[in-house]
């Protein structure tokens, strides 16, 4: 639903930052084949807030100003809520993606609790097996892609950890969530290809693959449910399961299985692709990495979440989080923003400010030694009352593969120039996938390091 006021402008008092004045078909021919150049050239161009026409969301406010960012992090949900279209469209209507307002609160409420800071080193084993598992293979001495490995990570996580998936439903759901995770990201804002024109149009072939998906998901249900062991059981599906609404009731079903698939889609690329990142910029900085190895092997953590915080800072993998005006008006610093415009953070604009972060291009983990971000510039995971549900989970996740990693393998520095960034759909990559060469460390240090990751819990 779009919404509109009937009162005129001038009686609301609005006021809209400077844009472009291109043609609109120009504004959003420009903003969908080069979006990260537009937005950093306006950004540029017209500094803290621009206006533009965008395809598929309308009128836009861009803003990269913490002060504005806050205030709209802060806006109530009576005023702003979450944007539209989104990627329910691909996720189901039970996903938290498409809730608003009271029943998004309401969701929030029984999810928060299964990816609080606290229960994250539950799962902490689990993926340090999994990075074990999967870096075994790695060639050594010859230059290679680290994102598909750390795909099969973080995807092997969720599933075990979120899904409480095992044995042949695992590999079943190990086979089919690639497919589903890539045709989705590419159809997710392509809403006019959103018709089953049967099994080979895209949206007939996605339709199947969810199928597919419901299927597992619904065997995985009725064993959680006959299990003696599900109270003592530690994986997400399960406490979904047990968790119940203010008024006793259970989540449906479907919303289970919407759920699990938009806890997927939202934390398997977007975490993989950040690792992907790190070891791009580890091994373009010599200095830090050595001083990493050094605090690893000493059983340290401080340096290897600033070195997290840093990359998540100067490649973000999301780039901008988006609310929608529902009130007839909404302020934000100098302007009045009209009911129906998305207002958009530019999550890169935040983080390459040199007044908040001081030579802000350099990659420096220096900057959070010691420190926790502040909430309103840096903001890999959005903001407000709709912040990542799985920031903990990521943080954690980036922590342990990271460490596992640096334990068992020398990564060797390059004079290579940075990767460019790669749209993948959803996440940025790096475009040539955070190529590595790796030795295997003749010996592996002591077990007993563990990162402060609780500080970022959800
Ligand atoms: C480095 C990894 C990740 C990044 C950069 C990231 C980033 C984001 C961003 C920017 C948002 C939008 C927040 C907003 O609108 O203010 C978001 C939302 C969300 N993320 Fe993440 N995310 C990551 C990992 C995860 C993981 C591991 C999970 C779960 C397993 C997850 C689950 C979600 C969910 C459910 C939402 C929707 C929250 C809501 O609408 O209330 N994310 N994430």
């Amino acid at each position: 639903m779009t919404y509109r006021s009937s009162a005129p402008s001038s009686e609301l008092g609005i006021r809209l930052p400077p844009g472009p004045r291109w043609p609109t078909l120009v504004q959003g021919i420009a903003f969908l084949s080069m979006q990260r150049r537009v937005m950093h050239g306006l950004a540029k161009k017209y500094g803290d807030a621009y206006f533009m026409q965008l395809p598929t969301f309308g009128p836009t406010v861009f803003i990269g100003d913490p002060a504005l960012i806050k205030e709209l992090f802060q806006t109530p949900t009576t005023v702003a809520r979450g944007i539209e279209p989104n990627l329910s469209a691909i996720l189901g209507k039970g996903s938290m993606f498409g809730l608003h307002g009271e029943d998004h609160r309401r969701r929030r409420k029984l999810l928060v609790p299964p990816f609080h800071g606290k229960r994250m080193r539950t799962y902490e084993r689990l993926i340090e097996e999994e990075t074990r598992a999967e870096i075994a293979s790695w060639p050594q001495g010859t230059e290679f892609p680290v994102l598909p490995s750390t795909m099969r990570i973080t995807l092997n996580a969720i599933l075990r950890a979120v899904f409480g998936a095992h044995g042949a439903q695992l590999d079943a759901l190990r086979e089919l969530m690639p497919k589903i995770v890539t045709l989705g990201s590419r159809l997710a804002l392509a809403h006019q290809l959103h018709h089953d024109l049967g099994r080979w149009s895209p949206w007939g072939r996605y339709m199947r693959l969810r199928n597919d998906f419901d299927r597992i998901v619904a065997s995985l249900i009725t064993q959680a449910e006959s299990d003696p062991n599900l109270q003592q059981r530690t994986d997400v599906l399960a406490l979904m399961l047990q968790a119940r609404y203010d008024d006793g009731a259970a989540m449906s079903h479907s919303d289970v299985a919407d759920e699990l698939l938009t806890l997927l889609a939202a934390g398997h690329e977007t975490t993989a692709t950040s690792l992907a990142w790190a070891i791009e910029r580890l091994r373009r900085h010599p200095m830090v990495l050595s001083r990493l190895v050094e605090e690893i092997d000493a059983g340290g953590t401080e340096l290897l979440q600033a070195t997290i915080y840093e990359v998540q800072r100067t490649r973000p993998v999301i780039e901008a989080t988006g609310r929608q005006v529902i009130a007839p008006s909404m302020p934000l610093g100098d302007w009045v923003i009209p009911q129906g415009y998305t207002v958009i953070a530019n999550i890169v604009s935040a983080h390459t400010s040199d007044a908040t972060f001081p030579d802000a291009a350099r990659f420096d983990p220096d900057r959070f030694l010691g420190g926790v971000p502040d909430s309103y510039s840096w903001i890999p995971f959005g903001g407000g009352t709709r912040r990542c549900l799985g920031a903990a989970f990521a943080t954690m996740e980036m922590n342990v593969v990271l460490r596992t990693i640096l334990r068992d393998y020398e990564l060797t520095p390059t004079t290579a120039p940075d990767e460019k960034w790669h749209n993948r759909g959803i996440a940025f990559a790096p475009k040539h996938g955070g190529r590595a060469v790796v030795h295997r460390r003749a010996e592996n240090a002591a077990d007993d390091g563990t990162a402060d990751w609780r500080a970022v819990g959800a």
